[in-house]
């Protein structure tokens, strides 16, 4: 997502560093905003010529400390792990100007312990800015308050959510899935349990959400095109944090198959 987010605050003004630890990764990325300010532009919802928001976006392999110089704000979306997290989080905190936002993209690990990785007169203006696949569409981003932030931090988030365009809405408190992955995560296992036991296929559930419910995407689609790997990361992180789950075999499956969805060409769906 880091790649998306990047676009948006280009998108926006900002001058972005684009941190990752590849230079093939980085490459990717920079295709991948390409592409979709191509597409954005074909809408006529782009301001600017492409090559002048591309500009803004500065890549960078491996070096957090660099990256950050200087900045106001630093989103982190690393891998959901949060041992990764809390070492760039304490990288990010060591060489960021002290006034500088530190938010994290995370989908569902603590913020409070996250934040924790860092020096304590930063932790008020450390926070959760969780955006959505794909973020150049998707208008919702979640803001969470930790056990640490201050209000002075979650208005300058909502800020910035403002400023590139989308909706946000405030978690008041930093719990296991914030607003959208925790009920989320009982529609899919809903979804996931009706499979099981035979009442229904996959097709079947994903015609009723998307015809009936009005979603744009099924359960199944969506956990295809979200990653079924980062959905069982989230089931699993949800249930250490005390979030009460019935891990369904249809979707555990999936993950032992390493059958992540579009990523890998087949999940509850094939990919040509
Ligand atoms: N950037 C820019 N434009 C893009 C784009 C991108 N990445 N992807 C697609 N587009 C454009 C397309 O070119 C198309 O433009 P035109 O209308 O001019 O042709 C337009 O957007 C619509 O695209 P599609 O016709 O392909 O698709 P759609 O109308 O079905 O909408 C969707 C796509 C917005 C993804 C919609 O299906 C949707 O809202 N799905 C639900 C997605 C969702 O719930 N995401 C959240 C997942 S959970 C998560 O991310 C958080 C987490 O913690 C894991």
């Amino acid at each position: 997502m880091g790649h998306g987010i990047a676009e948006l605050f280009a998108i926006a003004g900002y001058e972005v560093s684009l941190v990752d630890v590849s230079q093939d990764i980085l490459s990717k990325a920079l295709r991948n905003i390409e592409e979709s300010l191509v597409k954005i532009k074909e809408r006529g919802r782009l301001k600017e010529d492409i090559q002048t928001i591309l500009a803004r976006i500065k890549p960078i392999v491996g070096d957090v400390c660099r990256a950050v110089e200087g900045v106001e704000v630093v989103v982190e979306a690393v891998v959901e792990d949060i041992e990764v997290k809390k070492r760039v989080f304490a990288e990010a905190d060591r060489c960021a100007p002290p006034e500088a936002i530190l938010a994290t993209n995370t989908s569902s690990l603590p913020i409070t312990e996250i934040a924790e990785a860092v020096k304590p007169e930063r932790r008020p203006r450390v926070v959760g800015m969780h955006f959505f696949n794909p973020p150049p569409l998707m208008p919702l981003v979640e803001v969470i308050r930790s056990g640490y932030t201050s209000s002075e931090t979650v208005n300058r988030a909502v800020e910035y959510a403002r400023r590139l365009g989308k909706e946000p809405v405030v978690v008041n408190r930093d719990v296991p899935g914030f607003i959208v992955n925790r009920i989320l995560a009982r529609v899919n296992e809903a979804a996931c349990w009706m499979v099981a036991r035979g009442e229904a296929t996959v097709q079947e559930i994903d015609s009723a959400l998307m015809y009936k419910a009005g979603l744009p995407m099924g359960a199944f689609i969506l956990m295809d095109y979200t990653g079924i790997d980062v959905v069982c990361f989230i089931g699993d992180a949800m249930l250490k944090r005390g979030f009460k789950t019935h891990p369904c075999p249809v979707i555990t499956e999936k993950c032992q198959q390493k059958k992540y969805g579009v990523k890998t060409g087949e999940g509850f769906y094939k990919y040509p």
